[in-house]
């Protein structure tokens, strides 16, 4: 019997306060169920719309008849929504506030009008450069303004975004490129992180090698780095800047007009493409970070992820400007110059949410509860984490030391393809069970299905999915709608298939498992099995590669792999050396292995079907139930793997 876990009941204080309490949450939720169609056409009247949509979801998940789509009739603007609405109201307020790698430079403001002037004149600047409605633009940016700057103003103009992460290589980058045919890229001649340089101009140049369709390159300056520019393919934001005006009418888009593509990494070798559109991800953005956050009006909001991923493009940009929050956008690291500078951060700017992942959390724990004490956190009143499953000691250190005792800790459940949150407490609703994500956004029809695709009901464990749409789900993945229906639909016909494991606990809390694909979670980021495999057969000495997850202490999972080398050529400390860093260099940094064994053979069925469910065990140091052997081709090569494991 697992034992029972304690409960954090909602405080009187948020009982009282709080915008959606128990009574209001099963009101809520039952609505949206019962009767989607008036409930979501409702929640629209969130948006500001050039022409307020009468359909609200049209969507079927069945392979004849399949299609989503959500308010096709609306017509808005995503930027004009995180913008110029709040112009009149709250134009001197705060939009952004940008905090430095380097704690000792000043930190950034932008009021809502200023942002609307930068927003504009950058979209003035896309224009000049020839960027047109529907063209995809691919945004390789530190985490300063301009990033932000950047995506919004595709977002006016009706240009189609797709932010590929600083961190990724230019291998990766020239990819990204190359699959959605992407003439533009704006980037920055260096980034900053943790104090070292980014080269990231650099990288974009050995990406253009590889990927022929890109045409302009536009270049922000942001550290002042030597840069080489090439004629007629690269120019300078600022100087491009000057020659335009701040002054550009946001373009009228459909509701199912694309808004942006993020890349992620699925259980096949190819990333996909995850395409969300204009009008189901605003609102989804916008619902979920006021409900889950109980955000309100003037509160100092900080999603500390990096806008290369889908939390950024949620929760730092998307959900708190159509919001009119106030968001923080950190250039930095978690642990530089010290363990202390997120509390110092949380100090600085009076951060009243902070939204995080659970292995900057163990990172910062590790380094003892001092670095927080010494800190006042006074601010704080709700604390967010997202990425991964939170072991409850993480869960209850965030309470109990970074929150005092006083702040909710709202694990958020969702996925890049979700949009926003799917699954996760409402602080004034919902008693709280470390490790829980909790309870369903409103919308949100999750079911618990065993191997067949039978539903299980009450407390039970399985397959998470997903039976009916909701406004923020991807639409496709760009090239490939027949990839989209397979990889998401095909496995449990009718719905969306998660690729999450989930239990049911007795009080219908949901505890989400991990992945049940060849998707392994380092650091809150999604890695693909396949993907560093490919990368690692590319090696001209590698003959084969089987990639697995392993516990990692702080990052979650690891990356643990298993390397054939070609005949003739002899393992060395060397040679791992030399294919970790070449895994580095093809994907980035966050792909590197943790560990790298040498394996003479890999574990085979008859019929060549490598074994990871053996090399999983293994990797785990779990040999006492390496299971039934003798189907393998050749039992024998169990025994070396195990003797030449690495701890
Ligand atoms: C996968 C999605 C959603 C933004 C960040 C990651 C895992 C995410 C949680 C959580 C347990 C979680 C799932 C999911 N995951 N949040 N709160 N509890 N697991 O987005 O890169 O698309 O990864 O992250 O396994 O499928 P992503």
């Amino acid at each position: 019997m697992a034992e029972q876990p304690q409960i954090y009941p909602v405080p009187e204080e948020w009982k009282r306060r709080a915008r959606v309490d128990a009574a209001g949450f099963e009101t809520l939720y039952g609505r949206s169920i019962a009767d989607p169609g008036s409930f979501w056409l409702e929640q629209a009247r969130r948006l500001d719309w050039i022409k307020r949509p009468e359909i609200a979801g049209d969507w079927s998940f069945d392979e004849a008849d399949f299609h989503i789509n959500w308010f096709t009739d609306g017509k808005l603007n995503v930027a004009a929504n995180c913008i110029d609405r709040h112009l009149a109201s709250r134009g001197a307020a705060p939009a952004i506030i940008w905090e430095p790698d380097d704690p000792d430079e000043p930190a950034r403001r932008y009021a809502y009008l200023e942002l609307h002037q930068e927003v504009c004149r950058f979209a003035n600047v896309l224009k000049a450069q020839g960027v047109g409605k529907g063209d995809r633009v691919t945004i390789y940016m530190p985490m300063i303004p301009e990033a932000a700057f950047a995506m919004l103003a595709c977002a006016r103009i009706g240009a189609i975004h797709s932010v590929v992460f600083g961190g990724f290589s230019p291998e990766a980058l020239a990819g990204r490129i190359t699959d959605c045919d992407s003439a533009f890229c704006i980037t920055a001649d260096e980034g900053r992180r943790g104090g070292k340089r980014i080269p990231l101009k650099a990288n974009v140049d050995a990406a253009a090698e590889r990927a022929p369709a890109l045409e302009k390159v536009i270049v922000v300056q942001a550290t002042g780095g030597d840069v080489e520019m090439q004629d007629g393919r690269d120019v300078w934001y600022h100087e491009v800047a000057e020659t335009v005006s701040d002054d550009c009418p946001a373009e009228a888009m459909g509701a199912e007009d694309p808004l942006f593509i993020l890349y992620t990494s699925g259980s096949t070798g190819k990333p996909k493409g995850v395409l969300h559109t204009s009008g189901g991800y605003l609102l989804w953005a916008s619902l979920t970070h006021e409900l889950a956050f109980d955000y309100r009006q003037d509160e100092i909001f900080w999603c500390a992820a990096d806008i290369g991923w889908i939390t950024g493009h949620s929760y730092i940009l998307y959900g708190p400007l159509a919001n009119g929050a106030t968001t923080v956008m950190y250039e930095g690291v978690p642990n530089w110059p010290d363990a202390s500078r997120i509390w110092q951060i949380v100090d600085k700017h009076q951060v009243n949410t902070l939204y995080t992942a659970p292995t900057a959390l163990r990172a910062l724990m590790a380094e003892g509860d001092a670095p927080v004490k010494r800190t006042s956190r006074a601010s704080l009143r709700l604390l967010g984490t997202v990425g991964e499953p939170i072991n409850p000691e993480a869960w209850r250190w965030y309470h109990d030391v970074v929150g005092d005792g006083r702040c909710p800790v709202i694990d958020t459940w969702w996925q890049t393809e979700t949009g926003g949150h799917m699954i996760a407490p409402l602080p004034g609703a919902h008693d709280l069970k470390p490790g829980s994500a909790v309870k369903p956004m409103p919308g949100v029809d999750p079911q618990i299905v065993d191997a067949d695709g039978n539903v299980l009901t009450g407390a039970a464990q399985g397959n998470l999915v997903i039976a009916k749409s909701w406004p923020g789900q991807m639409r496709t993945v760009w090239g490939d709608h027949d990839r989209f229906f397979r990889t998401y639909f095909a496995a449990y016909p009718g719905k969306y298939f998660t690729s999450d494991g989930c239990r049911r606990d007795e009080d219908g809390y949901y505890w989400i498992t991990g992945r049940v694909d060849d998707v392994i979670n380092v650091s809150g980021h999604r890695m693909g099995t396949a993907e560093v495999e490919s990368a690692l057969v590319l090696h001209a000495k590698v003959a084969e590669a089987a990639v697995v997850g392993r516990p990692h202490e702080v990052k979650g999972q690891g990356i643990y792999a298993y390397v054939t080398l070609n005949s003739g050529v002899e393992p060395s400390d060397a040679l791992r050396d030399e294919l970790c860093r070449w895994v580095r260099s093809e994907i980035g940094p966050i792909a590197t292995p943790d560990a790298l064994q040498f394996a003479p053979a890999l574990p085979k069925t008859r019929s060549g079907k490598i074994m990871r469910r053996i090399l999983r065990k293994i990797a785990e140091g779990d040999m006492s139930s390496l299971g039934d052997t003798s189907t393998l081709a050749d039992p024998g090569v169990v025994d070396d793997l195990v003797s030449h494991r690495i701890d």
